[in-house]
């Protein structure tokens, strides 16, 4: 068995398997171990939102990198069923914000201003003009915020490809296997350790989302944020566009799936899902679309976000530790990033120059100007 590689990637999560599909692109020896199986944690938890536009009131770096990111899926989804055979299930039908009262319908605004402000279509609707697009929409209803550009994807199968693709340039993957220590010597990497072996390479990137904290010093660690969600099944589709309200959202998935999501719980990493979750998403989810009262409930699950303390994820090296690297804290966007990361990684890493502006507020290093306070800060 081969023990040498070039890049070691600890953890198969969307970020990991992305990173090892460019690294493998541009012809390296790559290792991604993978303590569970691939996508086992919040990459198959998650709802596969791309909301470049929906998650963002304000201009700041982490909103233009999930632009760029944004941007790639359309042709990531024909390179990844060409590499990997599989269809991510891009969907390019927009997402529609709904106002319930003044002050969410002055919220509306203020980010429909925002979003034209930045060139981005954003399109105030009354509830008549809702309710044309989305027949089913709540009487209740009083405005929405629609976004043409924000899209969706399965979480799941976009994890899977980036893996198979990766494989299929010459990655090498192994599941079921922990990362229990690095290597280190006189302040070098030299390689991982787990249960079964030793493997060396001289670049070795933690991937390991909401878990893994032990492998990296205690300041650049990140915050579990729990959430759960449900799958409705529909007798007929009853709408094409993501919704959202505070608190809850709708991805009607491709056949007659909704997924419902997600409550936000900080501080845990447990998959329990509890009746007061599963009763605040049915709650909502009603609030929104009525008819989702005659919906049978397929499933329910939870996943662990890792989130930072100013909500910027980490992307760089680990200070200290030459060629140890790490790409961490996606929070609530990391299959909406998961495209721009692994582009961005595979060029630090080959010691490329890199958008300055992301340099500065994405190294572990960096400056926190402002902390994340609350667990939907940013929804
Ligand atoms: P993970 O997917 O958690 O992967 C990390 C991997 O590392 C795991 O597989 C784990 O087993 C492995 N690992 C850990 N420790 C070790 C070790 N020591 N050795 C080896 N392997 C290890 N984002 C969006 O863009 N859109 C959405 O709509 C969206 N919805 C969400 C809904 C919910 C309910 C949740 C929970 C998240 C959602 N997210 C969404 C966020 C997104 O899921 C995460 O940001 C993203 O999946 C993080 O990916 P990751 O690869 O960093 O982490
Ligand atoms: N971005 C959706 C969520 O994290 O629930």
């Amino acid at each position: 068995m081969n023990k040498r590689f070039d890049q070691i990637i600890v953890g198969g999560g969307v970020i990991g398997c992305s990173i090892a599909y460019q690294l493998a692109k541009r012809g390296y020896q790559v290792l991604v171990v993978e303590a569970n199986q691939i996508g086992s944690e919040a990459s198959s938890a998650a709802a596969g939102m791309l909301g470049a536009q929906a998650e963002f009131t304000e201009d700041s770096p982490l909103f233009r990198l999930a632009q760029e990111s944004r941007a790639l899926f359309q042709n990531l989804s024909e390179e990844l069923q060409a590499e990997a055979g599989i269809d991510i299930q891009y969907i390019h039908k927009g997402m529609l914000k709904l106002a319930y009262d003044q002050q969410q319908y002055q919220q509306l605004e203020l980010m429909a201003m925002f979003q034209q402000a930045m060139a981005n279509p954003a399109y105030l609707l009354s509830a008549e003009e809702a309710r044309k697009k989305e027949p089913g929409l709540s009487k209740d209803v009083i405005a929405a915020l629609f976004l043409p550009d924000d899209g969706q994807v399965s979480a799941r199968h976009i994890t899977k490809a980036f893996s198979l693709a990766a494989i299929h340039r010459g990655a090498v993957l192994h599941e079921q296997e922990r990362v229990n220590n690095l290597l280190v010597e006189r302040k070098t990497v030299r390689g991982v350790q787990t249960a079964q072996a030793v493997y060396y390479a001289d670049q070795v990137i933690i991937t390991t989302g909401a878990f893994g904290d032990e492998l990296l010093a205690p300041h650049y660690t990140t915050r579990p944020v729990k959430g759960e969600c449900l799958a409705l099944e529909l007798e007929q589709p009853l709408f094409q566009s993501t919704i959202s309200m505070a608190g809850c959202y709708l991805v009607p998935k491709h056949g007659r799936k909704v997924i419902v999501g997600a409550t936000s719980i900080p501080g845990q990493t447990n998959k329990r899902v509890s009746a007061a979750g599963i009763h605040h998403l049915l709650t909502h989810a009603q609030q929104m679309m009525p008819q989702l009262s005659a919906a049978k409930l397929d499933c329910y699950w939870a996943g662990v976000r890792p989130a930072t303390d100013d909500g910027n994820p980490y992307l760089g090296q680990v200070p200290g530790v030459s060629g140890l690297y790490t790409a961490k804290g996606h929070y609530r966007n990391g299959i909406l990033l998961s495209p721009i990361t692994g582009h961005y990684m595979a060029d630090i890493i080959e010691n490329k120059p890199v958008d300055p502006l992301y340099e500065e507020n994405f190294k572990l290093d960096r400056q926190v100007s402002h902390k994340l306070e609350k667990a939907g800060e940013w929804r």
